[in-house]
């Protein structure tokens, strides 16, 4: 009998419920197992690309155009930069968290004479205090990330856009960690670009940039006085080859796009069928189921006498950003997990990759399928730590918690 059970060896890869990438739905996978399509072919471009993007508008809720991209979250977000802002432009960004500082970083490279309004880590953003910075700085656009997942927090997106508007500075949104797992009203909150990444609650593999584009965007991209300096990731170009005649491009309806760049299409194909399944099953339960796993998460969480990170106004459904229990390095519990119970959850970041751990709640792993055993391996890898806890306490919480939902 050897010392200490390894119960993952049996496991030929560990449960991702790092927060994203995430895991992938059977017939996602499936959609790539096939030959290479040609990426300029009409079949591809008729039988994939279209009705992915059409179904995209639906995820994203506006009646804009959704671009799509090879490249992740972070090309999303130069790509969306780069376009609408041109060097000297006056930029108010949000920064809760490290992935704000990465917004202050990207606009630093597209030379945008950019300000930080600070919010402290996993703290509440002050609207009013935006407002009245907003009013002083008067910028040509103002940046939040909806959901910060450094933190495990969760933004007033709709609150940031009506003060965007009110000083008519464009609303840029991250929405890498948030878009279809929680409400995203693209439209509605006058998002004039919404900027994310295929791998987290869209339950798609990773490589493809999403980003969608308001009227008032493209209008700022005609009214530049210089091109964009990318040629691949310039928005506007895109437009040209890629959007039909009908919908504001330079493409006859009923012909085939150009491709700005060429599409990965596994990768399109993939996310065609993640796209329809978030369809099928409905924005609004996909949301509510998010909201409920993650509750039951935290109601687990609890029993183990685990404190959140963040202000409890403010806690988002799809990651869960938890403090270790003293003594305890985060960084320990992540590999013991992954190594001895075959589940994978991440470190918090930068100055709270210490003292924290983070937990996603996306796409499929948003149920009890994936929380419960998540709680359970937590719970092993803290005891084998020195961290007791009543055994099963946690899954017995979270096991209500899903029960009183239903
Ligand atoms: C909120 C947010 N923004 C941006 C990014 C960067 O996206 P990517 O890693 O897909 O480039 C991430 C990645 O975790 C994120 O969570």
């Amino acid at each position: 009998m050897p010392a200490t059970m390894n119960w993952a060896q049996c496991h030929t890869r560990p449960v991702l419920m790092i927060p994203g990438p995430t895991e992938i739905p059977f017939p996602v996978i499936q959609a790539m197992n096939q030959p290479p399509a040609i990426q300029y072919d009409r079949h591809f471009d008729e039988q994939v690309l279209e009705p992915t993007t059409l179904a995209l508008r639906e995820v994203f809720q506006t009646k804009g155009e959704v671009i799509l991209m090879p490249g992740s979250g972070r090309t999303a977000l130069e790509a969306g930069a780069l376009s609408v802002i041109e060097p000297g432009d006056r930029v108010l960004v949000v920064g809760a968290g490290q992935f704000g500082i990465l917004m202050r970083e990207i606009m630093n490279r597209v030379g945008a004479d950019w300000s930080e309004f600070p919010v402290e880590w996993g703290g509440r953003l002050d609207l009013d205090r935006l407002a009245r910075e907003a009013q002083r700085v008067r910028p040509k656009a103002l940046t939040l990330v909806h959901n910060e997942t450094s933190t495990g927090t969760t933004y007033p997106a709709a609150e940031v856009g009506k003060i965007a508007r009110s000083v008519g500075a464009l609303f840029l949104l991250d929405t890498v960690s948030s878009i279809a797992g929680l409400d995203v009203r693209t439209d509605e909150w006058g998002v004039d670009l919404n900027m994310t990444g295929s791998q987290k609650c869209l339950a798609a593999p990773l490589g493809l940039a999403l980003v969608s584009v308001s009227p008032r965007a493209w209008e700022t991209m005609e009214r530049r006085s210089k091109l964009a300096r990318s040629y691949a990731y310039d928005l506007l170009r895109w437009r040209e080859h890629w959007i039909p005649v009908s919908r504001g491009g330079k493409i006859p309806d009923g012909s085939p796009r150009r491709q700005p760049v060429s599409i990965p299409t596994h990768l399109t194909a993939a996310m065609r069928v993640a796209a329809t399944l978030i369809l099928e099953e409905g924005l609004a339960h996909r949301f509510r189921r998010h909201e409920i796993a993650a509750g039951a998460l935290r109601r687990g969480l609890a029993a183990m006498s685990l404190e959140m990170f963040p202000d409890p106004a403010i806690l988002s459904n799809t990651v869960s950003c938890v403090k270790t229990p003293k003594g305890i390095d985060p960084s320990a519990v992540v590999t013991l997990m992954r190594d001895r119970y075959g589940v994978l959850i991440g470190t918090g970041l930068d100055k709270i990759r210490t003292t924290t751990l983070r937990i996603g709640t996306m796409g499929v792993t948003a149920s009890p399928l994936y929380v419960l055993p998540t709680l359970s391996a937590l719970e092993l890898a803290l005891r084998d730590l020195g961290y007791k806890s009543e055994p099963g306490a946690c899954v017995a919480a979270a096991q209500a918690a899903f029960a009183d939902a239903a």
